[in-house]
């Protein structure tokens, strides 16, 4: 067996009506002075009284100014904002945007220098201020991972910071701050836990610790997806879209994912096509180039996503994963590549070129593939078969 690290936040509370554990979590982590960082729609909706009503006499202030897919531009306008006011405890609420701007905003008040400089693997020096994360999508899995993703809109090109001092300090999962979340979004965000479980699952650098967390995340969430969608207020879905994306999160930190987010990142940095979306776009199309990799694997995907497979051989009941994740992905209304604006075909091969540059994500996949591969993959998602 190789060698590996298994990390997870300090502390995970989760449950139904657990937002309300947040001021004892605030006071054992000494906070005098708390900031919430959401975005606008989060703080309209009422989810952000939710957590502070449940701070007691602690002071606090919000700032909701994070914006979807947010560049390095937007954390400096924050951290500009921010800095110096004596906040000793940030509270991240909302999706996986609010919660990757809150990790690196943590981490921006006590490191100098750009932020840029902190992009690639440990480049932090010292830990940030403490911080808790409430996630209001199911699915980005950004409360138990120490990465964060943002544009650098200089090239158009998404850039991930990654370094254990980017767990928080605790994480707070609660169906019920999920309950409002549209269904567009409840899909985009519960096809990219399923990106994570199943990329995870059969990564690389996937063990037997993440193994097991990998396969539960995978069957809760392909048994509730589509009910969390259709009627976001099953309470019962939404539960279990929360912990499928959280034990995804956590299998995704420990093992990493590979080429569908590789493939993603450039439709997102060139397109704007959001993560959950392009992730959800291109996963039944990287699963079929990937299936041959490990059928043993692929098979115990199938199962875990409530297929038959008896009388199957292992080959076709591998594939049967690959089939049942496009129909997930049709049943709850991922748009097809083709439907992207602005994309055409001859777009590929600039795509595909991007693509190949993401060693770190590409050595993790369980098959190898090189540009003319990716560019087949990319080609056979845009036609759609
Ligand atoms: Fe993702």
């Amino acid at each position: 067996m190789s060698i590996s690290f298994f990390r997870t936040p300090g502390v995970l509370i989760t449950g139904v009506g657990s937002v309300s554990q947040i001021r004892t979590e605030a006071q054992k982590l000494g906070a005098t002075k708390i900031l919430v960082i959401t975005d606008k729609i989060i703080n309209e909706t009422g989810l952000v009284k939710n957590v502070t009503q449940h701070f007691g006499d602690i002071p606090f202030d919000i700032i909701d100014q994070v914006i979807p897919e947010p560049p390095f531009e937007n954390l400096e306008e924050i951290a500009g904002t921010i800095k110096g006011k004596g906040y000793d405890l940030f509270v991240g609420v909302g999706g996986g945007s609010a919660l990757d701007s809150t990790k690196v905003l943590s981490i921006i008040m006590t490191n100098e220098g750009d932020v840029r400089d902190l992009v690639g693997i440990e480049k932090v020096q010292n830990k940030g201020i403490p911080f808790i994360l409430i996630p209001t999508t199911s699915g980005t899995g950004s409360e138990v991972t120490y990465n964060a993703i943002f544009t650098d809109i200089r090239d158009n090109v998404k850039k991930g910071i990654v370094s254990p001092y980017l767990l928080p300090d605790v994480a707070i999962v609660d169906a019920e701050m999920t309950v409002t979340c549209p269904p567009s979004v409840t899909a985009a965000s519960g096809m990219d836990a399923l990106v994570h479980a199943v990329e995870s699952y059969t990564a690389i650098r996937a063990s037997e610790l993440t193994d097991g967390i990998a396969l539960q995340a995978i069957k809760l969430v392909s048994r509730s997806l589509r009910n969390a969608v259709y009627n976001g207020k099953d309470i019962k879905a939404r539960e279990d879209m929360a912990m499928g994306s959280l034990l995804a999160g956590i299998s995704l930190g420990n093992a990493g994912v590979g080429a569908v987010h590789a493939l993603a990142y450039p439709l997102g940095g060139k397109f704007h096509v959001t993560h959950g979306v392009s992730n959800s776009m291109l996963l039944p199309f990287v699963m079929k180039y990937n299936v041959v990799s490990n059928l043993e694997k692929f098979a115990e995907v199938a199962k875990a996503m409530g297929e038959n497979v008896e009388g199957l051989s292992l080959r076709e009941a591998a594939d049967c994963a690959v089939q049942a994740m496009a129909k997930l992905s049709e049943d709850v209304g991922i748009p097809k590549m083709k439907e992207v604006k602005g994309l055409t075909e001859a777009d590929i091969p600039a795509l595909a070129e991007e693509a190949s540059k993401i060693d770190r994500l590409l050595n993790n996949n369980p098959r190898w593939l090189t540009k003319r591969e990716i560019e087949q993959i990319y080609r056979e998602a845009y036609v759609g078969e």
